[in-house]
């Protein structure tokens, strides 16, 4: 029987993920990528004070090849077909509400919505789970004490766009 632990999630592009466990999944950074591991922990990390909308933070560790991964609270997503148009319309609200607050406090997602023109699922960095929607994926989101006010306000305001067209999405399916 093959072992349980790690197991492959996706081997994106950029980065792979791995199931470490039942309760965690780690995100591999392969020297030489553009991807900065501990910027991407610091980003995580931040959102998760101001609410529970991204994924949780757990540590930074290193494989036994010595790979350096990002391990965060594993998510497990629901398909939004299940739910009722009503349910649907108050899990909507929820996430509206958390993703405004973390503009207000400085973070902006910026992955929320795929560029049309790049190959996959639009929305693959949003998980519908148990508890409501999450983010995953902060690779490219920005902090306002980072990228200034001038830039910040042009990312939330696409990032707003971006969630008009989720919603188009999510409640019309
Ligand atoms: N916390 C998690 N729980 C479960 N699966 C995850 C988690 N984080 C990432 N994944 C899986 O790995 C994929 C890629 O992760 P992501 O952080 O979006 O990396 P990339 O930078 O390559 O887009 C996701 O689409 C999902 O399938
Ligand atoms: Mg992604």
């Amino acid at each position: 029987m093959s072992k349980r632990y790690p197991k492959t999630l996706s081997a994106g592009a950029n980065n792979t993920v791995i199931a470490l466990s039942e309760t965690e999944a780690g995100k591999l950074f392969i020297e030489d990528t553009r991807s900065d591991i501990g910027s991407e922990a610091e980003k995580m990390k931040f959102a998760n004070t101001i609410n529970g909308l991204v994924v949780k933070f757990i540590r930074l560790d290193l494989m036994p090849d010595d790979t350096e991964v990002l391990v965060m609270e594993r998510l497990f997503p629901l398909d939004f077909r299940a739910f009722e148009y009503e349910k649907r319309q108050l899990i909507f609200e929820v996430f509206e509400n958390e993703l405004r607050q973390l503009h207000a406090q400085g973070f902006v997602h910026r992955d929320i919505r795929r560029p049309s023109d790049m190959p996959g699922f639009s929305f693959d960095n949003i998980f519908l789970t148990p508890s409501g929607i999450r983010l995953i994926d902060v690779g490219i989101s920005a902090l306002r004490s980072q990228v200034g006010d001038k830039l910040f306000n042009k990312f939330v305001e696409q990032e707003l766009q971006e969630l008009s067209a989720f919603e188009t999405f999510f409640l019309n399916r």
